[in-house]
């Protein structure tokens, strides 16, 4: 009896998720339903975030860049940050061109996420210059590409201290000013990888999963703050400078070949899902193309079978990144 019961359970729970994994590929879903459904419904970015302070990290490159190009053309008013600071003035001349924004409205503050002794000032510069700050973007970060036996402890230990301690010791700053204005958002780019695993990445991965493990946790201690939301999303892959810039077996190596990029998410597609996702305050919002969509609905919902599949996938992402092509190659419909 207790069997037949199981059998039926599991022979429903998987029609339910074939199905819906279905439903999704029809959609073309390119992200999870409530963000969707806060694209066709929900507030748009233009209308909540038109003369909102926003500070971007990583906005000298790839997601973070793109986020001010678009937030300028809405008319929000720009603190850009990164370490390159000619790259980031190369990006404000930018907004400036497709903006009715003026040479004011867009600090560019250089910042560097692991030197944290710095933030409590560069919060300070930021709220010189304009007051207030309604949007923190935690966008900055490096990810990984090598095996864990492989690779040095010391790269374990950067990637923490960049992705994580650096993003939440500038939250840290920027909280104590929304916590006194009883306003503000917190939006962290986290991952995919901060809801699974696979393989080459188990530091990035881990220090993803960090942040969504503290960010989840902030969020319960500020229920008297109902106006800070507290936003977390998690790309697939996506068009950027990220593989570029990855992490490898030792701090002094970056990666040989990183292979085409055409194949993954359009740069401009993702950041207009995250300000479609901060405009609704999501909590949390999945921004990603197939499989790797369908893979966090299986995630969620069976984690087992979730494993069986990602071991799958795994071994070809390990083939390709020995083979020299991008880790996920094989995966996109988009590839020739
Ligand atoms: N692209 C994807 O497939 C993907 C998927 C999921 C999540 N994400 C996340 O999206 C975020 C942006 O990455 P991206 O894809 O746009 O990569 P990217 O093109 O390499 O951009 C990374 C940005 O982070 C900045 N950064 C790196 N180290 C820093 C430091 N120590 N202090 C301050 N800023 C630093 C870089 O600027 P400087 O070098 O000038 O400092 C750059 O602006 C990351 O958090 C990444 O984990 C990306
Ligand atoms: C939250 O914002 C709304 C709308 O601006 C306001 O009416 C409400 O008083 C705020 N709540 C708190 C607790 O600050």
């Amino acid at each position: 009896m207790a069997w037949g019961c199981s059998l039926y359970l599991a022979l429903a729970g998987g029609a339910v998720l074939a199905l819906l994994v279905q439903v999704l590929r029809w959609l073309r879903a390119d992200g999870d339903l409530t963000l969707l459904w806060a694209e066709w419904r929900g507030k748009k970015p233009e209308n909540e975030l038109r003369g909102k302070v926003v500070w971007v990290t990583g906005a000298s490159s790839g997601i973070g860049e793109e986020l001010a190009y678009q937030l300028s053309k809405i008319g929000a008013l720009l603190a850009i940050s990164a370490r390159r600071e000619d790259e980031l003035e190369r990006v404000k001349k930018k907004c400036l061109q497709i903006s009715s924004l003026d040479e004011k409205d867009i600090l560019v503050l250089r910042l560097d996420l692991t030197d944290r002794s710095s933030h409590e000032a560069a919060t300070n510069s930021v709220l010189k210059h304009f007051g207030k700050i309604d949007v923190l973007v935690n966008n900055g970060g490096r990810s990984q590409r090598s095996l864990f036996v492989d690779t040095n402890l010391d790269v374990y230990s950067a990637i923490m201290e960049l992705n994580y301690l650096g993003t939440i010791s500038l939250t840290k700053h920027v909280l104590n000013h929304m916590i006194q204005r009883k306003k503000g958002r917190i939006v962290t780019v986290s991952s995919v990888m901060g809801i699974m695993g696979a393989p080459l990445a188990s530091g990035y991965g881990a220090s993803k999963h960090a942040l969504q493990g503290f960010f989840n946790c902030l969020r319960t201690e500020l229920t008297d703050y109902p106006n800070i939301s507290i936003i977390n999303i998690c790309p697939g892959p996506v068009q950027s400078k990220i593989i570029q810039n990855v992490f490898t077996e030792n701090l002094a190596k970056s990666i040989e070949n990183s292979g085409d990029q055409s194949h993954k998410m359009p740069t401009d597609r993702c950041v207009r899902l995250i300000l479609v996702s901060t405009a609704n305050d999501l909590k949390e919002a999945w921004i990603s193309d197939h499989p790797y969509l369908a893979v966090c609905y299986l995630w969620q919902y069976a984690p087992t079978w979730a494993w069986w599949l990602m071991n799958k996938m795994g071994k070809r992402r390990i083939q390709n990144f020995k083979s020299g092509v991008d880790a996920d190659a094989s995966y996109s419909r988009k590839k020739k």
